[in-house]
Parts: C-alpha cells; sequence; structure tokens
C-alpha cells in the first residue's frame, strides 16, 4: 500500500519530470542552431574594424572578447544590444537578421 505522503512525493516528481521535459521541448523549438562558420563569416565582414580579427579589441573602448569582455550577458541580451548598437558601436538592426546575429554570438563564445 503506498502512503499518502509517497504519492505526493510521486506526484511533485512526475510534475517536475514534465515541467522540465516542457521547458526543454519549449526551449528546443525556439532556440535556432546557431551556425558558427556562418557567424565568423559576418563577424569578419561586419565587426573586425573594432572588436578585432581574433577577438582582440582594436578601437579603444571596444571590449575584447578574446578577455570574455562584454559577453558576460545572456545571448539574448547581446542580441538586443547588438540590433540597437551601444554608444560608439553602430546598429545592425535592417543589416543583420536576428539569425545572422545569434550566429555571430554563437562565434564570439569561441573567442575564449
Ligand atoms: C564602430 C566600431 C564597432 C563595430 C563595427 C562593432 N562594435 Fe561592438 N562594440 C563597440 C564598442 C565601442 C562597444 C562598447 C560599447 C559601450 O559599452 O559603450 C561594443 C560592444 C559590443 C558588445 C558588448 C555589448 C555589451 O552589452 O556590453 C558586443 C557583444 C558587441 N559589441 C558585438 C559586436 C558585433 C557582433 C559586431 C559586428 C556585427 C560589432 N560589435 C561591431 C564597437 C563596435
Amino acid at each position: 500500500m503506498i502512503s499518502k505522503t509517497t504519492m505526493i512525493k510521486i506526484r511533485n516528481t512526475s510534475s517536475a519530470l514534465l515541467a522540465a521535459l516542457l521547458f526543454t521541448l519549449g526551449s528546443s523549438a525556439a532556440v535556432y542552431a546557431a551556425d558558427i562558420s556562418k557567424g565568423a563569416n559576418i563577424y569578419a565582414t561586419h565587426c573586425t574594424a573594432c572588436h578585432g580579427a581574433s577577438g582582440v579589441s582594436v578601437m579603444p573602448g571596444t571590449p575584447s572578447f578574446a578577455q570574455n569582455g562584454g559577453l558576460l550577458k545572456p545571448d539574448m541580451t547581446l542580441l538586443a544590444t547588438i540590433k540597437s548598437g551601444k554608444n560608439v558601436m553602430p546598429s545592425f538592426q535592417g543589416v543583420l537578421s536576428d539569425r545572422d546575429i545569434l550566429d555571430v554570438i554563437a562565434y564570439l563564445r569561441t573567442f575564449n
């Protein structure tokens, strides 16, 4: 005979599992598998003038990705910043698609 507490435990465990499963399904549907090599090409075209080909900043005030500069933020925050621009950094809205920017962000994360 299963006690009431055990039943509650089982129920809680299964709802936690269900929540985890739904979260995984939900996020895998929303998250696009970034293409790092495409990101590298976009980076070479649009970002190296300030951030440097090897992720070492070549312009004062620009973060060095090779030293983790500017990257300690979630991808979605960086996406918003790259779209809007930040101070000296131009806006990439209308220049790069969200997918392009997510590809670049995945590439930025390979610098260190
Ligand atoms: C004209 C120079 C310039 C170009 C081109 C440029 N950036 Fe930047 N970027 C900057 C500067 C300057 C900052 C620092 C802004 C600040 O914090 O005031 C910055 C900051 C960032 C940050 C950190 C944002 C944060 O929240 O701290 C990221 C990520 C970034 N750039 C990515 C990119 C990517 C990706 C590209 C190419 C698509 C790019 N940048 C092109 C100058 C540039």
